[in-house]
């Protein structure tokens, strides 16, 4: 099931959250820096023991890693790092669906049922809502029409954002609980 929420993604009593990270995987601003602080300085500690694939790589653009939540309410944060948007030519949408698809094949292996996305890519990274929701409604859609026990939710911090994403479940007729 898809369920879109306006909340500080910080809050959900969901199995995950995913946070919007960057390659180094140390915290930063936005989601990234409200999970950090919400779930206190041992998640720092987990994300330092993720091995660098390469200097200052923990997680490399699309892809995505797990730690526990430690204070927040949810049991995991599944750390993907979106694109940086420049123009839709150079490959983003592949990468922005990719952060999503990783991150529930992640959840499916550690057993969550409900997985909370915050609108990746959308803040710092410049990545036009509009074009980004489609592409997370998109890859949702697809991986509940084979795990129909899960539920997704679209953590929005705006009223826009929120508007955005259901607008886009009426139009494609996508029965989403609001
Ligand atoms: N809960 C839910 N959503 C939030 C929260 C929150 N507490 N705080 C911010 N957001 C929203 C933003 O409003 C935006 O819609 O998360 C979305 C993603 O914005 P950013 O956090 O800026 O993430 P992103 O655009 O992917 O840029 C990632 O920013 O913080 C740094 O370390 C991070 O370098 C990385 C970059």
């Amino acid at each position: 099931m898809i369920r879109i929420v306006q909340n500080d993604i910080t809050k959900l009593q969901v199995d995950a959250i995913v946070n919007a990270a960057n390659q180094v995987m140390l915290g930063g601003g936005g989601v990234d820096g409200a999970i950090h602080r919400a779930a206190g300085g041992e998640l720092f500690e987990a994300c330092l023991k993720v091995p660098e694939i390469k200097p200052g790589v923990r997680c490399p653009t699309g892809e995505a890693r797990i730690t526990p939540g430690f204070k927040l309410p949810a049991k995991f944060v599944i750390h993907t790092v979106g694109p940086v948007y420049r123009d839709g030519l150079h490959g983003e949408p592949e990468k922005l669906a990719n952060c999503y698809r990783n991150s529930l094949a992640l959840a499916v292996e550690n057993g969550c049922k409900s997985v909370a996305f915050p609108c990746i890519s959308t803040g710092v990274y410049g990545y036009p809502i509009e074009d980004a929701a489609e592409i997370a409604v998109g890859e949702a859609s697809a991986f509940l029409a084979s795990h129909t026990d899960m539920t997704v939710v679209f953590c929005c911090f705006s009223g826009y954002d929120r508007r955005v994403y259901e607008e886009l479940l009426t139009a494609s007729a996508i029965s989403a609980t609001v």
